[in-house]
């Protein structure tokens, strides 16, 4: 089974950028599979340019809700128009700085399946959270809201400790293997799940080397050629 590396980017590159990004990665030869999730106004560069490859497209989220009045959302019908085959939903930074929530992710999950859009659903527990050793009842419970009512084989989870992401400390990759393999046995149907939080050109490897592992939500380093060039080899 190939390893999926999901290039998170964010809000960092301009259009432009991005679509220039995109069509580099297109000419690298890579044994993974690639997933480019750029921001909504580069969505339609960026598909555009890897058409005629094999990497595919996510956005970065999608409404609950069907065309309507919902200022500064975006339509899942959209998203399939642009060739969108995935969507990251509930990542830490909607949950911070935006206040969404995991019922609101749910909907967001729901709507999107219906839709056949493939859900990269986010979850992860904060400093305090891990170091007073409730990790796990933190995540479960993020899994049972976030997932209410979902079909487990239509998505994949991204687990993003909030404490990793953006910070140069990444969790230690047999920590995380030990965490995925409670998310597989907890949802039970063969979920994908993938490992995101200050990945780089330096720890990828120690962390696809692990069973449990099954692919990479990669930031930072994804928005830079020589790393993520390496990355998705
Ligand atoms: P990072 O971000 O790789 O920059 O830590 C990961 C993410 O937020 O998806």
């Amino acid at each position: 089974m190939k390893k999926i590396i999901v290039a998170n980017w964010k809000m960092y590159l301009s259009t432009q950028k991005a679509i220039l990004l995109a069509g580099k990665l297109k000419t690298v030869v890579h044994t993974k599979k690639v997933i480019i999730a750029p921001s909504y106004t580069a969505l339609s560069g960026v598909g555009r340019t890897i058409e005629d490859s094999d990497i595919e497209l996510a956005a970065q989220n999608v409404s609950w809700d069907g065309y309507g009045a919902y200022t500064g959302e975006v339509c899942a019908l959209d998203l399939k128009e642009l060739k969108c085959k995935y969507v990251i939903l509930g990542h830490s930074e909607r949950r911070k700085h935006f206040k969404e929530t995991y019922e609101t992710v749910n909907k967001r999950v729901q709507f999107a399946i219906k839709n056949k859009l493939i859900p990269i659903v986010c979850v992860g527990e904060n400093l305090r959270e891990r170091r007073s050793g409730h990790a796990w009842r933190v995540l479960k419970h993020q899994l049972d809201v976030a997932l209410k009512r979902v079909d487990k084989h239509k998505i994949m989870i991204a687990y993003e400790p909030i404490w990793a992401i953006g910070t140069g400390h990444a969790e230690d990759p047999a920590d995380a293997n030990k965490i995925h393999a409670h998310i597989k046995s907890h949802l039970k149907n063969g979920t994908k799940v993938l490992y995101g939080g200050s990945v780089n050109v330096l720890n990828y490897k120690k962390f696809l080397q692990r069973k449990n592992i099954d692919g990479l939500l990669v930031g930072g380093a994804s928005v830079k050629l020589n790393q993520i060039k390496e990355i998705i080899k």
